[in-house]
């Protein structure tokens, strides 16, 4: 018996994933788990509750060095810099970044498919999408485009990319390699990058995440964002953090961070990220493993679904499914799921894709085997391909 085999039951605790899913249904669409933090996180929090007193933070030095020593312990990115910015979510990061680094009407690369609020701070800021599709498939293995890339990045008016690294929804980690083909073509043509990387903890074997700082070239102009929040499950402490690659540029994302008022946090973040990254560890690499494990039973599942092929997942909680099969559009299939299966999966469409559903396993086994043996049989009765 895992610790994560554990069934938490989060209805009626205001949980947007299972609070605004209709009763009786599976939530496995927004990327949260179902499963308790670390134990030294939850003793930390409940220390400071009883503390009692919530006004403002000051953040600590101890934060800082904490997130050093993670970073260089863990992935060998050595950051030497106590000038990190935080920051209450990526999202907010994202948005401050595209505004400190791009006009309105600037163009902005991304691989698509896409997490969805990359396309709402990209419009927010009054900047354009420019899509550049990842090629390949379920089967091969998805991967960049790196000619559309050149071709995109080569627009004058294309001033920044932003990378998911590891890439939400594909569940690709990128390799080094892929990396650095990137950070080339973007100096090249002087493009700015945002490098998201929220799911950098979650991989699996053989997939190692590469800090996009620690291959980024000389004169590339480049900011990462990154939380513990989908790993240690704490996304609602709402913190998350920026560094950048020189201090002009760093001035200037403090600066739009501040104009967006999003430079506050509050204590319970600053104390989930300070456990998290000084104690974390073990229950993380436990974690690591049974998410691997979960993986391997939905592909076992869908072994005798051949026609609905599952993408690899190297990283992240959340699986690429390919729906073609069904004959459906993802919204008409999300939406027959959740009447005939009970089971709530996210449609592709908003990351730009109409025929995947995104399917989150971050729940005990038992939730996703009972999850599974009802989406089977309706995958199966609607399919056109036999
Ligand atoms: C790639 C990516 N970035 C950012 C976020 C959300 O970040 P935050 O909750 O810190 O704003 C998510 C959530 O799923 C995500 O997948």
């Amino acid at each position: 018996m895992s610790r994560f085999d554990e069934i938490i039951d989060r209805r009626g605790t205001d949980s947007y994933k299972w609070d605004t899913t209709a009763p009786g249904v599976t939530p496995v669409w927004v990327a949260d788990m179902d499963f308790r933090t670390a134990p030294c996180i939850i003793e930390a929090l409940k220390r400071r509750v009883e503390q009692g007193v919530f006004g403002y933070t000051a953040v600590p030095e101890r934060y800082y060095r904490a997130i050093r020593h993670w970073f260089e312990r863990r992935h060998g990115w050595i950051i030497d810099t106590d000038k990190i910015i935080y920051t209450p979510g990526v999202v907010p990061a994202l948005s401050a970044i595209i505004k400190a680094m791009t006009r309105p009407g600037d163009k902005i690369i991304c691989q698509t498919p896409a997490y969805n609020c990359f396309f709402s701070s990209i419009r927010n800021n009054g900047c354009i999408l420019a899509a550049n599709p990842l090629a390949g498939s379920e089967g091969e293995g998805f991967s960049i485009d790196y000619d559309n890339l050149e071709n995109l990045a080569s627009d004058p008016a294309a001033k920044l990319l932003i990378l998911c690294n590891p890439h939400n929804p594909s569940g690709r980690v990128w390799t080094a390699d892929e990396l650095q083909r990137v950070a080339d073509i973007c100096l090249r043509h002087d493009m700015f990058v945002i490098s998201d990387e929220i799911h950098c903890e979650l991989t699996y074997p053989g997939h190692d995440y590469t800090p996009f700082a620690t291959v980024a070239p000389e004169g590339l102009r480049w900011a990462a964002c990154f939380s513990p929040s989908k790993a240690f499950n704490i996304a609602g402490l709402q913190i998350a953090n920026i560094l950048a690659c020189n201090e002009d540029i760093m001035a200037r994302i403090d600066r739009a961070v501040n104009d967006n008022e999003v430079c506050d946090v509050n204590p319970f973040g600053v104390i989930a990220t300070v456990e998290a990254y000084e104690n974390g560890a073990e229950w993380l690499d436990e974690l690591r493993d049974y998410l691997w494990s979960n993986y391997q039973y939905l592909k076992n599942t869908f072994s005798i679904l051949p026609q609905y092929p599952v993408a690899e997942l190297q990283g992240t909680y959340l699986v690429w499914l390919n729906i073609s099969a069904s004959g459906m559009s993802a919204d008409q299939l999300e939406a027959l799921l959740e009447d005939r299966a009970a089971v709530r999966p996210a449609s592709g469409s908003i990351y730009g894709s109409n025929d995947h559903l995104r399917i989150n396993i971050a729940c005990p086994r038992s939730v996703l085997a009972n999850a599974l043996d009802r989406m089977v049989p309706v995958l199966e009765a609607v399919s056109v391909v036999k």
